[in-house]
C-alpha cells in the first residue's frame, strides 16, 4: 500500500445556516477571511503539506467552489491589460494542477462520515487527509504538515488534530480518551462524538484535520447514524482504533471556529493583524475602536 499521504478530502456540502443571509446563494466555504475564502486556506494548507490530489465532496449550490479553483480568462485578460502582473501571478499560483482536483456530490446531508465515504473511489487504497475548512488554523508551520511529520516519526497510523477545550464545550466536538501522552502526541484509546460534559472522557477535542488509513471506508459503509441522527466520522474512527494505532497531535497554532460567527470574526481580526501589508494600519483601527468601548 502507498504510505505517503498524497490525497486530501474536503467535505464542503454543509449548508452554513449560521451565516444566513450571507450563505443563501454563496457556499459558506467561500466566506473570506480578510481577502481569501476559507476553502482556499484549506487547499493552501494541504499543498504546503505536500498534498497532490484534492477531492471535494460538494452538494447542491456549491458550484462557486469549482469556479474558484478554475481559470477565469476574462479576469486574467483584464489584469494583463491593467498591468497587474503580481495579482495575476498570485491567482495562477494558487490553483491546483489541472487533473489534480475532483468533485463529487453528497446527494443527501447524512453527516460528515457519509461525506468522507463519498470520496472512497477517489481515494482508493492509500492513507489520506481530511480537512474541514471551518477550522481555520493560524500557525507558522501548516497544521497538516505538522501532522504528516508526526505520522512519519510514528511510522504511520491514523492521526488527528487535537486541542484542549473548556469542559463545558465538549458537546460541540469529538472528544478523545487519552492513553499514553507525552504532552504533544497522545495515544487515543476511545473517541466519542459530542458528549455531554458530565460524561465526556476528557476535554481533549478533535479539530478538523485527520490523516486516516483507507480501512475507515469499510467501517463508514456500515456505520449507523449517531449524534444528530447523522453518520458520524467519529463513530467509525472509534471502531478503527480498536485494532489500529491512533494518535492525536496537539498542533502548534491558534484555531478559529469559522463555522460560528464569533469565531469567524475573531479569525478575521487575527489574520488581518498578522498581515504584513495591512496589519499595522489595522492595529491602529482596532486600538481606536477599543478605546470607544
Ligand atoms: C465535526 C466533527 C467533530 C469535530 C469538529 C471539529 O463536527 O464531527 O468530531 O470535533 O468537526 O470542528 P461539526 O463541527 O461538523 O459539528
Amino acid at each position: 500500500m502507498q504510505n505517503k499521504v498524497r490525497k486530501a478530502v474536503f467535505p464542503v456540502g454543509g449548508l452554513g445556516t449560521r451565516f444566513l443571509p450571507a450563505t443563501k446563494a454563496m457556499p459558506k466555504e467561500m466566506l473570506p477571511v480578510v481577502d481569501k475564502p476559507l476553502i482556499q486556506y484549506a487547499v493552501d494548507e494541504a499543498r504546503e503539506a505536500g498534498i497532490e490530489e484534492f477531492i471535494f465532496v460538494t452538494g447542491r449550490g456549491k458550484v462557486l467552489i469549482e469556479d474558484h479553483f478554475d481559470r477565469s480568462y476574462e479576469l486574467e485578460q483584464v489584469l494583463i491589460e491593467r498591468g497587474k502582473d503580481a495579482v495575476l501571478e498570485k491567482l495562477t499560483e494558487s490553483l491546483p494542477s489541472t487533473g489534480a482536483v475532483a468533485y463529487t456530490r453528497q446527494r443527501e446531508p447524512l453527516g460528515l462520515g457519509h461525506a468522507v465515504w463519498c470520496a472512497k473511489r477517489f481515494v482508493g487504497d492509500e492513507p489520506f487527509a481530511v480537512i474541514l475548512a471551518d477550522d481555520l488554523i493560524l500557525s507558522d508551520t501548516p497544521a497538516l504538515k505538522q501532522m504528516i511529520d508526526a505520522r512519519d516519526n510514528l511510522g504511520g497510523g491514523n492521526i488527528l488534530a487535537a486541542m484542549e477545550v473548556p469542559k463545558e464545550q465538549t458537546s460541540r466536538y469529538g472528544i478523545l480518551s487519552p492513553g499514553y501522552d507525552d504532552g504533544k502526541t497522545v495515544e487515543i484509546t476511545n473517541l466519542v462524538e459530542k458528549p455531554d460534559p458530565s460524561v465526556a472522557p476528557s476535554n481533549l477535542a478533535v479539530i478538523g484535520r485527520y490523516i486516516l488509513e483507507p480501512t475507515v471506508f469499510d467501517l463508514l459503509e456500515n456505520q449507523a447514524r449517531g449524534a444528530g441522527n447523522e453518520i458520524q466520522l467519529t463513530d467509525a474512527l472509534s471502531k478503527l482504533l480498536e485494532n489500529r494505532p491512533f494518535y492525536g497531535l496537539r498542533f502548534d497554532g491558534t484555531r478559529f471556529d469559522c463555522g460560528d460567527k464569533i469565531g469567524f470574526l475573531h479569525a478575521n481580526l487575527a489574520f488581518a493583524l498578522a498581515r504584513d501589508d495591512i496589519g499595522a494600519d489595522f492595529k491602529e483601527i482596532v486600538k481606536q475602536v477599543s478605546e470607544t468601548l
